[in-house]
């Protein structure tokens, strides 16, 4: 009996491998996954080298168009993405960030030696208001990281109260006085930025202990009104989100988690953002998958502590660090953006949208000028980046529900290292209509995939986009902005009734609408 089962189940893996199915992505509509957070597709810009200045803002005074001091070209890219949140005003930044230093008029504002990011001289010119007021502008909310570094925990409540009381009180008058009445709305505050490096050297028993102080004081001052982000750990820094969840779960309510992806070998080898060779290719895609390890590993510590899971896993730093552009100022983190780069970002978020439980909230690390941008500015010029179009094409995914799904991949091999060669996420919007996005990351061939959604008929194809590029480590620049840029997708059939078959072009990455 279990001899003839052996050979059935043979037989139909040979007819598969005959047929060219062994790639098959089967989508259970009978049943519902969790809702994927909005904030996975979250932002995160920093007083970093031309992130604010220049990227942002260009103060009203600016030959550059602008809208009260803020670039008109970037503001249009970025509401196109529907952000969802922006996280400001650091990083390391944020930890010798005096908020004061950055209200009331300009030219009485204090200029500071920005120290972690090239020494480069901060004037100020754009703090709170113009932050606040830009959060507004885009429609997203706000997520501030507030300084327990070289700050105290007054600063942080006099800066709540500054932004969200609407209480004849002294900080709130001052906001008034300084040109906004009503309170901004702040949704999330950060305690710190990586707490256990340049926000402090902190041991994670020492930061457990200050996060259960200002979160207190946050707590009275802002109730529920505002989500409390503890510092977590640098990427596999397993014991510090233990002793986090130990001594302070019930202090916060998300937890954050750092990683960026170095393609180069070990930790800090970075390599160039453009002309790389499918090493580094194959190393940078190979690295970015670790997402899911360490996503994994997080939760499952956090389930200890936290099972019903009200504490969200915000990794609110995350994407690809490579060098800077050559004769660019190294402290400013200026890089290029390639095909590569857009496929770490799809991978990075079909991990996020699988662990949509525990994940709430993610950043992509950063969002103009800086490391993996989504846009790219020279003067009056700007390049929308292949990042850029993966966070478009995904955002069909914020708030929808995931569908459980199956996928199995052949593998992408390089040497004899080996990643699966297909990624994807299946979600379904309240609308009723199914979006799938798949990346194939083998650069040099196409790879036919067979769809069976069982429990749902699929009669249509509303749209089906596809990101590719000329080569691997293409990229967009001033003088040739659209190299990579998505275009209409065709190759696909619906066969009977829940079936259908795509057929992938080499490393790209595609979004459909079902219904
Ligand atoms: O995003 C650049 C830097 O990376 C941030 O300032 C810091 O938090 C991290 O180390």
């Amino acid at each position: 009996m279990m001899k003839q089962k052996f050979i059935s189940v043979l037989i139909l893996l040979l007819f598969c491998f005959a047929a060219g199915a062994q790639n098959r992505l089967t989508i259970d509509a009978t049943q519902k996954g969790p809702q994927i957070s909005k904030y996975l597709y979250g932002h995160f810009a920093e007083h970093l080298g031309r992130c604010i200045y220049d990227g942002i803002w260009v103060g009203p005074d600016s030959p550059i168009p602008n809208i009260n001091g803020y670039r008109k070209d970037v503001l249009e890219a970025l509401k196109a993405l529907n952000m969802p949140v922006l996280r400001w005003p650091g990083g390391c930044f944020a930890d010798t960030y005096h908020w004061k230093d950055g209200i009331g008029p300009k030219d009485k504002r204090p200029k500071i030696k920005n120290v972690f990011w090239g020494g480069t001289v901060e004037d100020n010119s754009f703090g709170t208001h113009e932050f606040l007021n830009l959060c507004e502008m885009l429609g997203c909310d706000a997520y501030i990281s507030a300084n327990v570094g070289s700050g105290t925990v007054q600063e942080m409540v006099d800066w709540i109260e500054y932004m969200i009381s609407d209480d004849d009180i002294e900080m709130a008058n001052l906001r008034r006085q300084n040109g906004r009445e009503k309170p901004w709305k702040v949704r999330f505050i950060g305690i710190g930025n990586e707490s256990w490096g340049c926000g402090g050297n902190m041991t994670p028993e020492y930061y457990s202990d200050l996060l259960r102080q200002y979160s207190g004081y946050v707590w009275e001052y802002a109730h529920e009104k505002m989500t409390r982000v503890g510092c977590g750990s640098n990427g596999e820094d397993y014991n510090w989100t233990k002793v986090l969840m130990q001594n302070a779960a019930r202090n916060m309510d998300a937890l954050s988690l750092h990683y960026y992806t170095i393609a180069g070998p070990g930790w800090g080898n970075k390599t160039a953002a453009t002309g790389f060779g499918e090493d580094l290719y194959f190393s940078g895609l190979k690295k970015g998958l670790r997402m899911e390890e360490l996503v994994t590993t997080h939760s499952l510590l956090m389930d200890q502590y936290d099972p019903r899971k009200r504490v969200g896993l915000y990794v609110d730093e995350w994407g690809i660090w490579t060098d800077v552009e050559p004769g660019t100022n190294p402290g400013h983190l200026f890089q290029q953006n390639s095909m590569r780069d857009a496929l770490i970002a799809s991978t990075t978020l079909d991990i996020f949208n699988r662990h949509a439980e525990r994940v709430k909230m993610a950043n992509i690390a950063q969002t103009i000028n800086v490391l993996q941008a989504m846009v790219l500015t020279r003067g009056d010029k700007i390049v929308l980046t292949p990042t850029y179009h993966v966070f478009n094409m995904y955002k069909v995914h914020g708030d929808a529900t995931l569908m459980p799904s199956s996928l199995v991949s052949e593998k992408y091999t390089v040497g004899n290292e080996s990643i699966p060669a297909l990624s994807q996420t299946v979600s379904l919007d309240a609308n009723g209509k199914m979006h799938l996005t798949l990346s194939n990351l083998n650069p040099g061939k196409e790879i036919r995939l067979t769809v069976e959604v069982i429990g749902k008929t699929v009669s249509k194809v509303n749209s089906a986009t596809c990101l590719t590029a000329p080569q691997f480590n293409s990229v967009n620049t001033f003088d040739k902005p659209e190299t990579v840029k998505p275009a209409v997708f065709k190759a696909y059939k619906l066969l009977s009734g829940n079936q259908m078959e795509i057929t992938l072009p080499s490393r790209s990455v595609l979004a459909l609408e079902l219904e």
